[in-house]
């Protein structure tokens, strides 16, 4: 794919981010183990930078959804990978990579919930506020974005640009 690209959020940014995000967990699960949950894929880079960044036990676990063909959410959410244990009773941390409509943390919200955990702090590395459909309340957010479309470090346009160690926006869309 050859599309141009400009930076958005410099890798500087989302590593100091990233450690700040980290520390606040560290501090609120003190002495307290937690489930990590990767919502694949486009968190798998975040969230890997994210778990070395808390100090504590920390045990993974991988969801897949699929809401997205292209640029635009499809708004349906397709469960493509389930969790491997329960979650009952623990205290769970899920890490998503953008909040966008608000329907995919919705869906994941409530399909955690039911899996009674002790309890659940939801965290997204990117929000664009203007793009929400639903009310969708995240506890920790790493940056507030405009309503563009990002690829990078995990988020991909049609499967490209997962790799960058940076967010970029695409120039010469349509
Ligand atoms: P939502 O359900 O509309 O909030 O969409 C959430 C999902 O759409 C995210 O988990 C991403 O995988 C994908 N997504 C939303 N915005 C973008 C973007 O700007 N770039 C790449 N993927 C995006």
């Amino acid at each position: 794919m050859n599309l141009k690209l400009s930076t958005y959020i410099s890798e500087e940014q989302i590593q100091k981010k990233v450690q700040e995000l980290g520390d606040q967990l560290t501090k609120k699960f003190k002495d307290t183990e937690i489930v990590a949950i990767c919502v694949l894929k486009g968190s798998f880079m975040f969230y890997s930078d994210l778990i070395r960044a808390i100090q504590g036990d920390v045990h993974c676990e991988f969801f897949g959804v699929s809401s997205y063909s292209g640029t635009s959410s499809s708004g349906e959410v397709k469960v493509t990978l389930d969790l491997a244990h329960s979650v009952e009773g623990k205290h769970v941390i899920l890490v998503e990579d953008i909040i966008d409509t608000g329907l995919t943390m919705n869906y994941l919200k409530s399909n955690i919930l039911s899996r009674k955990p002790k309890s659940l702090t939801t965290i997204a590395l990117l929000e664009k506020p203007d793009a929400l459909k639903v009310p969708c309340e995240i506890d920790m957010v790493g940056f507030k974005i405009p309503n563009d479309f990002v690829v990078g470090y995990g988020l991909d346009y049609d499967g490209y640009y997962r790799n960058l160690p940076y967010i970029a926006q695409v120039q010469n869309f349509q």
